[in-house]
């Protein structure tokens, strides 16, 4: 029988890797999402109103049941700041970093700068039915940027119970993350509605 089809309806290719790596030993068949010569607006209010804009976007345009993921990190003491607006902080991931640290830099004790970051993804089906499930991974925001895998704010959040940044540790990432965490529920929900797809 020919494998089911799930169309990753993200551009970001980090997002991509790690979503591919998690997503590969289930037996479905991992597309990428084609190319499109404009931008999908996100302009919902939750990271789950923008995961789900995503992904029913191209299950409608290519008729492919898709995933996507909307994530971002919040801030305590920013009253949830970057949140919705992470990818687009600062500036580019480097700037969004570095605004990052220059506005907590008067907090000096780690228990002010407790963060999480949080990962959405909906899943959009060819029938027209759309699921969405969550994981979160909470952590700290580290007083200076450490190690140099992974991409985003990595280097900058420290996962609870680690004195290092994701960028440090790749492979714990891989098991811990807020996208891991999200995407073993996907799992789930896939075998589930197997037949859906
Ligand atoms: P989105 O593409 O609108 O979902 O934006 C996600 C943004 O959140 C990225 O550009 C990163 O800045 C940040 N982000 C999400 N997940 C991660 C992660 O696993 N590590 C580091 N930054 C992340």
């Amino acid at each position: 029988m020919e494998s089911k089809k799930i169309l990753l309806a993200t551009k970001n290719r980090h997002k991509i890797e790690e979503l591919k790596a998690l997503l590969s030993p289930f037996g479905w068949k991992i597309v990428d999402a084609p190319s499109l010569p404009y931008e999908i607006e996100e302009n919902g209010k939750t990271f789950c109103e923008n995961a789900i804009i995503k992904a029913r976007f191209y299950a409608e345009e290519y008729d492919i049941t898709a995933l996507s993921d909307d994530s971002g990190l919040v801030v305590d003491a920013l009253g949830g700041r970057p949140g919705i607006l992470s990818s687009r902080y600062g500036g580019d991931d480097k700037e969004n970093r570095k605004k990052l640290l220059e506005e907590m830099k008067h907090l000096r004790n780690l228990n002010e700068r407790k963060a999480h970051f949080v990962c959405c993804i909906a899943i959009a089906t060819r029938k027209g039915k759309t699921y969405t499930v969550e994981g979160t991974c909470d952590g700290y925001i580290a007083f200076e940027e450490r190690g140099n895998r992974g991409f985003g704010y990595d280097p900058v959040f420290m996962p609870e119970g680690w004195n290092k940044t994701f960028a440090e540790i790749p492979e714990i990432k891989e098991k811990i993350s807020h996208r891991a965490k999200a995407v073993k529920k996907a799992i789930n929900l896939l075998k589930r509605i197997e037949d859906e797809i």
